[in-house]
Formats: C-alpha cells, structure tokens, sequence
C-alpha cells in the first residue's frame, strides 16, 4: 500500500460511512496512480504555468455525480485534516481552484452541469460545473427570445465566474451575472445542503461577488433570462498608431459609459508588427443589441470620429455574436460552444483597474510606448455605466459600479515558459502598472476578483492567521466597503475558515 491508496481507502471508508446510502462510486474518486488522474488534471486548467512536474498536486481528485457525494468529500476531507480545492471551469488565472500549499483534495465539478431551462417564468437552473457556452447553448435550443449576459469566452465555468460577478458584453443592459442570479444551492463547512432559504440573505449575497471559495461549494444558480431582440449588430474597427489610434482611444473614454445602454463599445489594445514594423492597434469591438437602422444615427451622433460604415456591421443573431466575440464566424456551428478545451491556453499574468476619469492623451502616450518595448501584450477595457449605474455598490459584494468609467484588464502571454522567461514578463507588467497608478482609482486602487491577481496580497499559509487589517490590503481592493460585510458572513458561516485559499476571505478569530 502506498500512502496514497491508503487514504483512498480510507476515505472510502469514511464516504460510505457518512451515508449509508452511498454506492461506493470508484468512478468518482482518482489517486496519483489512476488512469485518469493526470489527464482529469490537466484539463481544464486555462494557464498552463500551475500544473508542471513540481507543483503540489491533490491527494485526491473527485469528479462527483451528486450533491451527496460532495457533502460526504466535505466531511471527509474535514477528518482526514485535508483541505478542499474546488473547480468548476479552471480559469482561475491564479491556479487557486487547482493548487493548494497543504495536503488537499480537489473536487472538480465537471460531471455537475446540468441546465434547465423554464421558458414561462424566464428563469434557468444551472449547475456550476456547465461552461458560459454550454449555457448560451442551451438556452438558445429552447428559445432565440432570450439569452444571459455573462462573459465573452465560452470555456468559462459557471461556478467561478457567477461567484466572482461575471461580464459580458450585455452588462451596460442587464448588469453581471451575478445581478442576474435569483436562487442556489450550497453545501457549506459542515457538508450541509441549502437552498436560499436556509442559506439565509447574507450567506447568499456573499456568493454573488465575493467569490465562491470562501464560503462552501456552490452547486447551481437559478438565473433570470434577459431578452434578446432577434437581430444584433457586431463591428470590430481597428487602428493603428498612425491611423489615429490614440486619438480615438483619448475620445472613447469621453462617450463609451454614455453611450445607449444598448450599445457596448470595448476596446483592445495589442501590439502588432515586428521590427521596424512593429506598432500598437486600438480594435473597438462592439454589439449592438438592434438593427443597423438604429444603430448608425447613434453612431454619427456620439462616436463620428470612428467612422463606422454600414459595410463594417455585420447583422447576426445574439447566439451567433457570441461566437463573433470568440474569434468564430457567425455562421460556424453553434456546437463549437460546447467546446470545453480552451482556445488561448497560453502562460499569462494580468492584472486589472478601473479608470473614473478620463486618461490624457500624454498619459495614453506612456502605455503605448510601453507596449512596443514587450510582445503578446494586450489592453481589454471595458465600458461600464448604463445599468452598471443604476445597481448600488452593496447591493452584491462587487463593488464597481457608479463613477466608474471602465475597466482595464492587462495581459502579458508568453510561449516559452521557465523561471528566467516568466519573470520577463512578469516585470513588465508590473512596471506598466506602475505606470498606470496616476490614472486609475485609488483609496482604494480597485481590482476585479475574477482577475484573479496575487501580486495585491496573500493570507498566510497553514495555521497563521491573517488579520482583518492585512487582509482588508487586498480585499477592500476587491470589495471595498462590501469586505467587511465578507468577514462577518465568513464569520458566522465557516468559523473554523475550513473553505480557504490564498486570497479567501478571512475568519476574524474572537481573541484579535
Ligand atoms: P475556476 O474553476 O478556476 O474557479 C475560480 C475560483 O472560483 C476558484 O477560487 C474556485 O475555487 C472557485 N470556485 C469555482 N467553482 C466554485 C463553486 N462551484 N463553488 C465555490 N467556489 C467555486 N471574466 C469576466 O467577467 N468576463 C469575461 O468575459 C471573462 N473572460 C475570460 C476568458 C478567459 C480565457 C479566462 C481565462 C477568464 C475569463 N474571465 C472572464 C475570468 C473568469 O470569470 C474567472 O477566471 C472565473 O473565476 C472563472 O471561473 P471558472 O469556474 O472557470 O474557474
């Protein structure tokens, strides 16, 4: 017996302990030396710099079929002194939903990932363990009056993107996921399965926003559809430096979170060319949510400066713009959003702000100069305002809404990976967000928690405690004054702070 098969074992054991009911499901549970382990691992992980021959990998890896079966791993993993890691997509661009410092157990909800669709009361009922794509999917089986705005890529798991908020390019109509979900299902600290009711309103105003892992493992979300009208409108309008980018990029953030609230303008920057060739492109990606009678007056009227022509819009269905902002052409099949594998896997670091008031041209003139010193680099920024406005900042535990123009999202991507090649790039996108500190929020500067970004601070590891004050550095980043409201649910729910990672929200014990 190897320690490991031991503990299989043993935790068998202890699963068909718990409940007597159990079948003792060997599918479920994989060890180092299954078959399936390291493949299972590897999976969905979306940054391939975490999982490499020396990361710390799980004792056990469970793919679960039913809720009993997690309640069982819960209880468990709680005598056997092992922590829990749980996956739904793997995008955590942090690795946290696979890595862990101590002996753990990961529990992937890959088998959990049901959808039901219920056309009169316009709501669904979605496991976490179902991709954003698998969602749009089948929603759009059911009905083309409908849809649900949550991000742009189709691999995201619900699970993690709901708990951390949630964006998409419907969020200037309809807000994030996260406003969008009514109901849920949680297994909590003591293995116990609630709906919202006995949950309770803190426990279930913590899930939405502040971030899943700090709380229990939450099984599925009941959403409201959102209409959808039956034509939209997609244009991607790039320029370079010497097109005007700049210019435009300066005149964007002026109108962009004033625009209709049908209308979402983003726009990314990257570098293109090489050598003496080499520039930076502003793309100003948009869906219109309407026809092209409606939308070229807006146009004219608020952003003439870009010069959309008719020819630059293509008229398409809200299922097939997702598919547009994915890289597809509309008319690819709809079954490509069933595609779990990741289309960008490639070693990454970003970082996020948000920007309240407008950046001058010079300040702009500093990040493009930035941006022509590294490769694979990109700017994703995102307009706000619409509805975003309307929804108070405690209302959910993310915070960002009025008074913020846009969000920044930073992304560096590399090829080769290696200590020596990571720290590179590392160091880059660090200096520019150096640079960026004059020109975004401040007190706090705040960040987006689905952009996951440890540099902004860690709990300790093992049994030292991280006070309120060390982790209010990163969390009122994320939260603002929603952190402190964080501490007290966690308090009340997970006391023993059984569910934690390295940017979990902190128990605060009754001795500090
Ligand atoms: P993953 O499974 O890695 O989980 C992330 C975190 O949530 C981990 O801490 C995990 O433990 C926890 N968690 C997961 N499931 C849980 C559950 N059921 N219960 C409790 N905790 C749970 N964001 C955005 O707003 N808009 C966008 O358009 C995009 N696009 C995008 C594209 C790509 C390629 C990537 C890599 C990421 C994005 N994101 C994004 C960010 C994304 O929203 C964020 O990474 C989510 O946390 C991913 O959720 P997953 O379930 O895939 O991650």
């Amino acid at each position: 017996f190897t320690i490991s098969s031991l503990l299989h074992e043993n935790f068998m054991h202890c699963m068909s302990t718990q409940f007597p009911n159990y079948t003792k499901n060997t599918q479920i549970i994989h060890i180092p030396s299954s078959p399936l382990y390291s493949s299972l691992l590897e999976s969905s992980q979306q940054n391939p710099r975490w999982v490499n021959s020396t990361s710390p990998k799980p004792l056990l890896l469970l793919t679960p079929f039913h809720e009993a079966e997690i309640q069982a791993a819960v209880i468990c993993s709680k005598i056997h002194g092992l922590q829990i890691r749980v996956r739904s997509g793997g995008h955590d661009y942090e690795g946290l939903s696979y890595l862990c410092k101590t002996p753990f157990v990961l529990i992937d909800l890959i088998n959990l990932r049901s959808i039901e669709i219920d056309l009169e009361e316009k709501t669904a009922w979605v496991q976490s363990g179902a991709t954003l794509g698998e969602l749009y999917y089948a929603i759009v089986k059911k009905t083309g009056m409908y849809g649900f705005p949550a991000g742009l890529c189709p691999s995201v798991g619900v699970g993690g993107h709901f708990s951390g908020g949630g964006f998409g390019t419907m969020l200037r109509k309809y807000g994030l996921a996260a406003d969008n979900v009514i109901d849920a299902y949680v297994i909590n600290a003591n293995g116990k399965f609630l709906g919202r009711q006995e949950m309770g309103e803190d426990l279930f105003w913590a899930i939405r926003g502040g971030g899943g892992e700090s709380f229990g493992i939450v099984l599925s979300w009941k959403i409201k559809l959102v209409p959808v009208p039956p034509e939209v409108i997609g244009f991607t309008v790039s320029k370079t430096l010497k097109q005007g980018a700049g210019k435009l990029v300066h005149r964007w953030q002026y109108i962009a979170d004033n625009l209709h609230e049908d209308l979402f303008i983003r726009v990314i920057i990257q570098d293109v060319g090489q050598g003496k060739e080499k520039t930076v492109q502003a793309s100003f990606n948009s869906l219109f949510l309407g026809g092209i009678e409606r939308l070229m007056p807006l146009m004219n009227q608020s952003f003439p400066e870009l010069g959309l022509e008719a020819k630059d819009c293509i008229e398409m269905s809200w299922i097939q713009s997702v598919l547009y902002f994915t890289g597809y052409q509309k008319d690819e099949p709809l079954e490509l959003l069933l595609d779990r594998t990741i289309q960008y896997k490639s070693y990454f670091k970003a970082k996020s702000d948000y920007v309240k008031k407008p950046i001058s041209e010079s300040g702009l003139q500093g990040i493009w100069e930035r941006f022509l010193e590294e490769e694979l680099v990109f700017m994703i920024m995102d307009p706000y305002g619409g509805k975003m406005n309307e929804i108070s900042e405690s209302e959910i535990p993310f915070p960002h809404r009025k008074g913020n123009l846009y969000n920044i999202q930073y992304l560096v991507k590399w090829e080769v990976n290696g200590v020596k090649a990571s720290k590179k790039h590392l160091k880059w996108i660090r200096m520019l967000y150096g640079y960026m500190k004059p020109y975004v929020s401040n007190s706090p500067r705040a960040a987006y928690i689905n952009y996951r970004d440890l540099d902004l601070g860690t709990n300790k590891i093992g049994n030292n405690i991280t006070t309120y004050e060390e982790a209010s550095v990163w969390g009122t980043k994320y939260f603002k004054d929603n952190f402190k409201r964080l501490v007290n649910v966690k308090n009340k729910v997970d006391p023993h702070n059984f569910f934690r990672n390295e940017q979990s929200i902190p128990t605060i014990p009754a001795w500090l």
